[in-house]
């Protein structure tokens, strides 16, 4: 199995391209299911999600066709077309390498009129259930079956009809699938307590792009006002704010400094925010964000929560970031029980953090040494790299298939900003 080795301690400077978000891609995708027309997405990441996604869809009939980057440009276009729905079952073998398969639950049900999808099974960053999802598809008339390992939603004769979804806990995934649902129901839906994430608004503004009409953008109550059909767009996929605060870490781990092109100030206002507090000069330039980091980190308190607030997806790699800070941070993790499976890991490489119940004590130390090391999901292992790249001597990534789902060529786009990474083949 291939793996990422680093010869740490050189301050990263330069500029890094930000890529299309990773979380955004996976819920624009399926927006294909609901027209009969090409959707084409731009900026897409060349990632592994993506790939699975792309087969996914395919298997439901989905044609795809890509074009190659331009010129300067990383993400890929792609064309999507549902011409005709060919199956209406997302099966085992692909919903388990990607939870995310569950976003073609919804879109499937609105125009097909059933979706059978396979259960996301248990994940490495804890008991991820999808209930939130299947009263979100009931509120709108949907009969639900559990059966051998799958979940079955089919819409009543007449078809799905608008209603109140209010959730209980604010989902990224229930919301998407809700609001893909809606946009064909009969009538009004009002979606409450819906997630606020920014690739939720990119979902709804490239829904609007195919002829929907949703209200409340950027807010906590959606309004939908359903329509018999949508048809074909071309939409641009956000830049990743979650790439564009792991290279930030970067920055600051390593004392360098980086231009972060692309990287979208308005999605990332907790990051930024945590990053400045931790002692990182920010910059905002024409459709780019510099960060520089003067070596000496400040600790923090942080703890994640729904958008607008700090997000779990960043938790590892601030902490990576923190193990290096003059003094004792506080993290805690309010989404995710056992999202700290790369602690055990950060301290091998020297770090002192102390696990207590949902949260972490990060005790700053003077250096971090390198070490073979693996982790279990992806934002984990990018907190591996960045303790890689500020350590001292060699680390060596292991697993990095992980790592290959969410960062786009990472070892090109560091190597770039000069770091000493490479990926080498094994056993
Ligand atoms: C999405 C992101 C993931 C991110 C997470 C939180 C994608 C592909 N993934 O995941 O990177 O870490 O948002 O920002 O976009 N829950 C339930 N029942 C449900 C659904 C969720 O109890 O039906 C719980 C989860 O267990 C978790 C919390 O709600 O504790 C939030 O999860 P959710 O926002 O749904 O995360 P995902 O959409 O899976």
């Amino acid at each position: 199995m291939d793996r990422i080795v680093i010869q740490g301690g050189k301050a990263l400077q330069g500029r890094i391209p930000i890529s299309g978000a990773k979380n955004a891609a996976l819920t624009l995708m399926p927006c294909a299911l609901l027209t009969d027309e090409p959707l084409t997405l731009r900026n897409l990441p060349r990632l592994a999600d993506v790939d699975s996604f792309g087969h996914l869809l395919n298997e439901l009939g989905v044609a795809t066709s890509v074009e190659g980057a331009r010129k300067g440009e990383f993400g890929r276009v792609m064309t999507f077309r549902a011409a005709n729905i060919a199956s209406t079952v997302a099966p085992y073998d692909i919903v388990r390498k990607m939870r995310a398969s569950i976003l073609v639950l919804g879109p499937l049900l609105a125009r097909a009129g059933e979706a059978t999808v396979s259960l996301p099974g248990g994940c490495a960053i804890g008991n991820r259930p999808i209930d939130l999802h299947l009263k979100a598809l009931q509120a709108l008339g949907a009969e639900i079956e559990l059966a051998a390992g799958y979940v079955k939603a089919t819409a009543p004769p007449g078809g799905l009809t608008g209603g109140t979804i209010s959730f209980p806990t604010v989902s990224v995934g229930a919301t998407e699938n809700a609001l893909m649902t809606a946009v064909l129901a009969k009538g009004t839906t009002v979606i409450e307590n819906a997630a606020r994430e920014p690739e939720i608004t990119d979902l709804a503004q490239c829904l609007i792009a195919m002829g929907a009409e949703i209200e409340g953008l950027r807010s906590d109550t959606l309004t939908v006002h359903g329509k018999d059909r949508l048809h074909g767009a071309t939409y641009a996929v956000m830049p990743d704010r979650i790439e564009t605060g792991s290279y930030a870490c970067a920055a600051m781990l390593t004392g360098g400094s980086l231009e972060l092109v692309g990287a979208r100030e308005d999605s990332m206002h907790a990051i930024l925010s945590g990053l400045a507090d931790a002692g990182a000069l920010i910059e905002f330039k024409p459709g780019a964000i510099k960060v520089t980091g003067d070596g000496a980190i400040k600790p923090l308190s942080i703890s994640t929560a729904p958008f607008p607030a700090f997000p779990t997806d960043m938790q590892a790699q601030f902490m990576a970031m923190l193990s290096l800070a003059r003094g004792t941070s506080l993290l805690t993790e309010t989404i995710f029980e056992n999202r700290y499976m790369h602690v055990p890991e950060l301290s091998r490489m020297g770090a002192d953090i102390e696990v207590r119940g949902r949260s972490a004590v990060v005790r700053g130390v003077e250096g971090l040494v390198g070490a073979p090391v693996m982790a279990t999901d992806l934002r984990a292992s990018m907190s591996l790299v960045l303790a890689g790249l500020a350590a001292k001597g060699e680390t060596q990534v292991n697993r990095i298939y992980h790592l290959d789902r969410g960062y786009e060529r990472l070892e090109e786009k560091l190597q770039a900003v000069g770091a000493e990474i490479e990926r080498v083949g094994g056993d």
